[in-house]
Formats: C-alpha cells, structure tokens, sequence
C-alpha cells in the first residue's frame, strides 16, 4: 500500500482551512468527508462495491460543490473566475480520464485516493482562498481588490 494512502487520516477539516465564507466552508467540510470516507475504503481494503460507492458519492459531490461555489464567485463579480474555473475543469478532467477511462480497477481507486484528497488541500488553499481575500478586501475597500485577488496562474490548482 503507498505512503499517502496509508496516511489518509491526515486527511480532516481543521479551522486553517477555513475561508470565513460559510456556504463554501460548509460545502468543504462535506467534501472532505467523502473523500476522505473513500480514502478511507481504499486503505482499509474493503470491497470494490463500497470503495466505488464512496468513490461515487465524492465525484457527484465535486461537480456539485463546484457548481455551487461557482455561482457565488458569479454573484460577487470575481473578476477571475474565468482562472479559477479553469482550475476546476483540470480537476474535472482528472476525475473523469479515470473514471471513464480504460485503466484496471485497483489503480484507478489507488490514484485517485492520492489525487483527491492533494488536489482538494492545495485547491481550497490556494485559488479559493484567493477568491476569499479578494472578497474581503473587496468589501473593505473595492478599488484595490483587483490585483491581489488575481489567481497565481502558475500553480496548477
Ligand atoms: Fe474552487
């Protein structure tokens, strides 16, 4: 069994992931719990049924939570959706090259118990905590939320 999947545990909601937006921290906190309960069913070796189930119910989750936080960058005027929507369609690639894709069944469960949860960490930590800085200085002072709230193009999350 690999590293990281033996490391699932680490794998939990904690307030430093909090980005002060409740409908989106709601929304992760969710999120995670679903993967992490597929994370869950990989390394604990239990049956393909119940590792693709919970491998179901985190894809259908994705698409949904994308959705949802989309349309309030939408409703707020991010400038940079178009960037993070970007991010979000990589992911969604990812998701469904392994799902829909020829690959045996053990390494499809294997590489997406380790790209998951990764991707799930570093996107809320970086492209949407940059939507909630953009929101917050925005609030605070409109004029100059433009240039901090841009997503740093060179990290593929
Ligand atoms: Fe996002």
């Amino acid at each position: 069994m690999d590293m990281h999947v033996e490391n699932y545990r680490d794998l939990v909601w904690s307030d430093d992931l909090a980005l002060g937006i409740q409908s989106i921290d709601d929304e992760h906190k969710h999120w995670i719990a679903l993967v992490q309960a597929f994370q869950a069913a990989v390394a604990e070796g239990r049956s393909s049924e119940e590792v693709y189930r919970t491998l179901a119910e985190a894809v259908v989750y994705t698409e949904i939570h994308f959705a949802n936080e989309q349309e309030v960058m939408q409703e707020a005027g991010y400038p940079f959706l178009a960037d993070h929507l970007v991010q979000h369609s990589l992911a969604w690639d990812q998701l469904h090259a392994f799902t829909t894709g020829n690959a045996p069944e053990e390494n499809i469960a294997d590489y997406l118990a380790t790209f998951l949860p990764q991707w799930l960490m570093l996107h809320i930590n970086s492209a949407d905590r940059q939507f909630a800085r953009w929101l917050k200085e925005r609030n605070a002072a409109p004029a100059e939320a433009e240039i901090s709230g841009r997503v740093f193009t060179n990290i593929p999350v």
